[in-house]
C-alpha cells in the first residue's frame, strides 16, 4: 500500500475479530514505530505490549472502576475542563456519526452506556500497547510530541500489516489499574494506549469516515507565488 493509500483509509477501528496477534508481529510493527523522529534522538517513548490474562484484568479493573463512578486516575495531563468551543463541535459530531452507524438512539442510555463501557474494555481488542514517556521528560513537551509522532507511526505501521486500531484514552482513564497489571515502571508516565488486533468488517462502526476541516480553516501559505 502506498503511504497516501494507507493514510486515506487508516480508520479508527472499535471492533476486532477474537484472533490473537502474534508477539513477532507486534515486535515488528513496533519496531517501524521507532523510527519515529524524536528532539535531538532522545526517543523518550516506551511501549508496552499487553495481551492475554494481563490484559483481561486490566479490562475488568477499568470496568468495576468506572462502574462504582471513579474520578478520572489519568497520568497524561489534560485541561480538565472538557472540551468547548469548536473542539467540543468536532468531539460530539463524531460520536454522532459513530452512535448512527450503531443504530443507538440519543435517548437509549443502556446502550450508550453500553458504548462507553466497551472503550473501557479497550474495545475487546487482543492487544493493547501502552505508551510511557521517561518521567524525567514528563513535563517537557517535545517529549510529548515526540510520544505522538510515534503512536501514529505505530498506528501506520499496524494498519499496514492488516490490524486495525484505536488510539484510547479511555483505556488509561485509571492508569493506576494499567500501571498495575501491565507492571508500567515507577520512571515512567503513561501517556496513552493503543488497542489493536484484526478488524471485524461486519462491526459497522469500524467503516465509519471521520470529517476533517477544509484546508482553508486551519492552513495558511506564506511566501507563495499566488
Ligand atoms: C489521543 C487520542 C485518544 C483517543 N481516545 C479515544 C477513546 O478513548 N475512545 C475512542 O473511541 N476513540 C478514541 N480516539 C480516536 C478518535 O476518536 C479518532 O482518532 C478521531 O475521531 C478521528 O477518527 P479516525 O481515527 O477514524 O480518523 C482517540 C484518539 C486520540 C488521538
Amino acid at each position: 500500500m502506498d503511504f497516501e493509500t494507507l493514510v486515506a483509509t487508516r480508520r479508527s477501528t472499535r471492533g476486532f475479530k477474537k484472533e490473537p496477534v502474534s508477539k513477532e508481529l507486534m515486535a515488528e510493527i513496533i519496531a517501524i514505530a521507532k523510527r519515529a523522529p524524536s528532539s535531538m534522538n532522545t526517543q523518550p517513548w516506551n511501549f508496552h505490549a499487553i495481551s492475554g490474562e494481563p490484559l483481561e484484568l486490566i479490562r475488568a479493573g477499568n470496568t468495576e472502576r468506572m462502574l462504582a463512578g471513579a474520578s478520572v486516575d489519568r497520568e497524561i495531563k489534560m485541561s480538565g475542563h472538557g472540551y468547548q468551543g469548536v473542539h467540543r463541535e468536532r468531539q460530539i459530531e463524531i460520536a454522532v456519526q459513530l452512535f448512527e452507524a450503531m443504530g443507538i438512539e440519543r435517548n437509549d442510555k443502556e446502550r450508550r452506556q453500553d458504548w462507553v463501557m466497551r472503550g473501557f474494555r479497550q474495545f475487546d481488542a487482543p492487544v493493547s500497547v501502552v505508551i510511557t514517556i521517561d518521567r524525567e521528560l514528563a513535563d517537557d513537551t517535545v517529549a510529548h510530541f515526540d510520544c505522538g509522532a510515534a503512536t501514529y507511526g505505530l498506528v501506520l505501521a499496524a494498519t499496514s500489516k492488516g490490524l486495525g486500531c484505536v488510539i484510547n484514552g479511555q483505556g488509561i482513564m485509571q492508569s493506576s489499574v494499567v500501571r498495575e497489571h501491565a507492571n508500567i515502571p515507577e520512571d515512567e508516565v503513561i501517556m496513552t494506549c493503543v488497542a489493536m488486533g484484526w478488524p471485524d468488517d461486519e462491526f459497522v462502526a469500524n467503516h465509519v469516515v471521520s470529517r476533517r476541516t477544509p484546508i482553508e480553516d486551519d492552513v495558511r501559505f506564506v511566501g507563495f507565488d499566488a
